[in-house]
Formats: C-alpha cells, sequence, structure tokens
C-alpha cells in the first residue's frame, strides 16, 4: 500500500501568500485613492479587477489547489477583493460628485447676459393668408391649381372671350415678353389657371388658384406691377350662380366670422355672363352705423373681386360641352384683402420685404 500524499501547503504557492494577496490588494488601494479623475480610476479598474489583474489570476489559481487548502486562501482572496471593489465604488462616487461640481461651475450660464441673437425670419402675410383661403376651399373638397408666371397670350386672352380686339383687352394692362411673336405675356390675372384647368381636367372641376400677377402699374400706396389674386372655378353639371353665392358667403364667413356674407352687383366680365361684382360686409362696423367705419368708408360693405356663371364660349374653347356642363367662377386680391383685414396702409410695405413687417404676421399659421 502506498502512504498518504505528502502535504500540499498553499503558503507555498506564491500568488496565494498572504503578504502577497496583501500586496496586492495594497498595491490596488494605493492606485485607487492615486486616482485623479474619472478616467485614471477606469483604468485602475481595469487594471487591479480586470480578467488579467493579479487578484483575478490569484483567484483562478484557488480552483488548482486540494479542496482543504482551498478554503483559506478563497478567504483571503476574497476579502482583498471585496476591499478593493469597496474602494473603488466610494472613489467613484468622490470622483463623480467633484466632477459634477466642476461641470457646475465650468458650465454655468448667466442668464442675465446681454444676447446677441440672430433674427428669426418670418413666413410673408401673403403666403399664410393665400394658404388660409386656399384651405377653406380645399376643406370643402375642392383642389389646388396653379399655373406659370409667364403665360400663354392665349390663354390669358383669347381662351377666355376676349379676342384680339376686344375692348377689356386694355383693361388690363400688360407687360408683354420678346419677342412678339412668341405671344407670351406675364399673366394679368389667375384667370388663364382655369382655361388651364379645363383643358386638362375633366369635369366636376372644383379648383382655387392662388398666385402672382402682373400688371404694368406705377407703384404706389394702392398700385404695385406685382400683386396677388386668388382664383375659383367650378364646372359640374346643373351649377348656378347659387351655387356661387353659397360658396362665397362660405368662404367670407370662415374667413370673417358668421354673418360677414356677400352681395352681387351687376358688372361685365368677358368670361363670365352673367357677371357680377361681389361685395362683403364689412366685418368692423357690420354696416351697421358705418359713417364713421374706417374699413369701409361708411360704406358697411368692402369690394371683393369678379365673378359670373362661366362664358358658354370659353367653356367651348377649352374643349367643355356648355350643353353638358356649367360652372361658376370668382377672382379677388389676396394683397387688397391683406391691406383691409389688416389695416395696411401703404401696399408698398407689403412687397419691400422688410422683415419687421411679416413679424407681427408670422405667429398665423
Ligand atoms: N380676372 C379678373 C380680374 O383680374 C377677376 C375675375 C372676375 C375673375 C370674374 C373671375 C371672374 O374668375 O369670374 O380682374
Amino acid at each position: 500500500m502506498s502512504g498518504p500524499n505528502s502535504e500540499y501547503d498553499p503558503v507555498e504557492v506564491t500568488p496565494l501568500r498572504a503578504d502577497q494577496v496583501e500586496a496586492m490588494r495594497d498595491a490596488a488601494l494605493a492606485a485607487i485613492s492615486d486616482a485623479a479623475d474619472l478616467d485614471a480610476l477606469k483604468q485602475v479598474r481595469i487594471d487591479h479587477t480586470g480578467d488579467r489583474s493579479p487578484l483575478a489570476l490569484a483567484k483562478r489559481e484557488i480552483g488548482a489547489l486540494p479542496p482543504q487548502a482551498r478554503k483559506e486562501a478563497g478567504q483571503r482572496v476574497g476579502q482583498a477583493r471585496g476591499a478593493v471593489n469597496k474602494a473603488l465604488g466610494e472613489r467613484q462616487g468622490v470622483l463623480e460628485a467633484e466632477h459634477e461640481e466642476r461641470m457646475l461651475v465650468t458650465e454655468t450660464v448667466d442668464v442675465t447676459l446681454p444676447t446677441d441673437r440672430s433674427q428669426r425670419g418670418a413666413r410673408h402675410p401673403i403666403t399664410t393668408l393665400s394658404e388660409r383661403l386656399t384651405d377653406i376651399f380645399v376643406a370643402m373638397g375642392w383642389e389646388v391649381a396653379e399655373g406659370p408666371w409667364v403665360e400663354a397670350e392665349w390663354l390669358n386672352f383669347d381662351a377666355l372671350n376676349m379676342g384680339e380686339d376686344h375692348p377689356a383687352r386694355t383693361m388690363q394692362d400688360t407687360f408683354w415678353l420678346e419677342p412678339s411673336k412668341a405671344a407670351l405675356v406675364l399673366r394679368t390675372h389667375t384667370s388663364p389657371v382655369q382655361a388651364r384647368t379645363m383643358l386638362t381636367r375633366e369635369p366636376p372641376i372644383y379648383v382655387v388658384c392662388p398666385g402672382r400677377v402682373y400688371r404694368t402699374d406705377e407703384i404706389d400706396a394702392t398700385h404695385s406691377p406685382v400683386f396677388h389674386q386668388i382664383e375659383g372655378l367650378v364646372v359640374d353639371k346643373g351649377i348656378t350662380m347659387a351655387h356661387l353665392k353659397g360658396s362665397l358667403d362660405h368662404m367670407t364667413e370662415a374667413m370673417f366670422g358668421e354673418g360677414i356674407s356677400t352681395r352681387f352687383r351687376p358688372s361685365y366680365f368677358p368670361f363670365t355672363e352673367p357677371s357680377a361684382e361681389m361685395d362683403m360686409v364689412c366685418f368692423v362696423c357690420r354696416g351697421e352705423n358705418s359713417e364713421d367705419c374706417r374699413t369701409c368708408r361708411g360704406e358697411g360693405w368692402i369690394e371683393l373681386g369678379g365673378c359670373g356663371v362661366v362664358n358658354p364660349r370659353v367653356l367651348i374653347s377649352c374643349g367643355i360641352d356648355p350643353e353638358v356642363y356649367t360652372g361658376f367662377a370668382f377672382g379677388f386680391g389676396i394683397d387688397r384683402m391683406l391691406m383691409f383685414r389688416h389695416n395696411v396702409a401703404d401696399l408698398r410695405d407689403v412687397f419691400e420685404g422688410d422683415v419687421r413687417f411679416a413679424q407681427p404676421f408670422g405667429v398665423e399659421i
């Protein structure tokens, strides 16, 4: 029979000797208290508790010891690791607090300092008003149609029953483009979008056409060679003047409030028959005690624009059978509406592009 195995003394295993484990622990504790900031502490944590740290390697050695030696060595290493982890946690807390304090000092903002903020822009009130008007019709299921600023003479005039010698042509002071044989103009109204729409879409047509128009007007407080209109066109079966009146009343009420309806005055436009000028009830005095009203100048009514039942000749020009379909149209100035709605005295302010003019309107979406 062979004798018992000779005793194996773990104290003899270098990395597990008490003084060695203590040295590892003390080295770790010294490094921890020396760590001056969180980055340094991170490195200390890796060096002294990471997989390759002396204490981790020592822990791994325990498994290789004979069972009777493991307990004591395990306790020794465990206590050392516990002490190191505790110190790490405490130092982490201290350094974090220091870091935060430093940040509070270095990143302090003096909210009382005068600032040099750059000015924000603002949406132009013509844009917002145009969108608001358009939205009223879109909410009724109408579509938005647009056309170009440089327009064919035929669409700007002829298709709308304004032939070459029609006197109404001279009423619209036109910018003609060179060469003249190209027969191009800067559109004088948004009505050519009516023709474009009828030529490209099948009835039923319900469109609203906002946009920029041009006329050879001198600039003054109420005139500008560039301004804005919004046009409406409906072509469907059985459309009458009553539908026109209802749509316009809805528009003025949606824009200016309940009871602000419209009235028609007989007029003439080549593209509508019958034609009317439309006025709306003054939204300031509502037509009562209007003598002193500065908005309607005592009229009780504010002139809006023109409208009527689409002339059958226009339908024919645009390929629509007037025996089957009828329609109505209207058009009015957006700039004029902006002026009376917001008390703008001088149209030049609208076009000069000074952001200080647009800013007070900027909150309107
Ligand atoms: N285009 C006309 C103008 O600029 C306004 C107008 C009048 C448009 C009657 C219409 C309409 O659609 O039916 O003076």
